[in-house]
């Protein structure tokens, strides 16, 4: 056999990553959430790119989630379309990295937005290597990026864990037509 094709170059995309803080932001609830599952349930630790602990997909339903979903697209579209578009939340789950835990270099290319929602202060930074660009978690701190942009975190240096709740989203077939064959 011989090649019909063969390309291999590197193109230029736009992309996008959004993010905002809540004003007296409380996420006591959720941790107490987050830590009373993990409790229990140990499936997701270690198993995916974040080298620490996850839940499976518990707050995809939870109204306090659903009231910071709504207001940060309420929000976002005074700036961007991003979230306009009629999605579907696809994931919504908790993770918890203690001292050492950290995030493998990775990207959500199975949704079309993503996003972290931080629970507590930390200084273990998400490194965005395509921006050069490093986020500080900070409680109520809200980050929504373009799935395809890769990101990752150094372990975790301090005793006190760092908390947040990762979502994916995908619009609804035919809401955004870039996005459909
Ligand atoms: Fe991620």
């Amino acid at each position: 056999m011989k090649f019909a094709l063969r390309i291999e170059k590197e193109i230029k995309r736009s992309t996008c990553l959004y993010g905002f803080d809540f004003d007296n932001f409380d996420g006591t609830d959720f941790i107490e959430i987050i830590d009373d599952v993990l409790k229990n349930n140990n499936e997701w630790n270690y198993k995916s790119n974040v080298k620490g602990k996850r839940t499976e997909n518990i707050f995809l339903e939870n109204p306090s989630f659903k009231a910071i979903m709504t207001a940060s697209k309420d929000y976002l579209s005074a700036f961007t379309g991003l979230l306009n578009p009629e999605y579907t939340l696809s994931d919504a789950y908790g993770i918890r990295l203690d001292r050492g835990d950290w995030t493998a270099n990775h990207r959500h290319g199975q949704a079309n937005v993503s996003g972290i929602l931080y629970l507590t202060s930390s200084n273990q930074k998400l490194f965005f290597p395509e921006l050069k660009l490093h986020v500080k978690p900070e409680p109520g701190r809200i980050l929504f990026w373009d799935s395809l942009l890769r990101h990752e975190s150094k372990p975790n240096l301090e005793d006190k864990p760092k908390h947040a709740i990762v979502f994916n989203l995908h619009y609804a077939a035919g809401q955004y037509l870039e996005y459909i064959s």
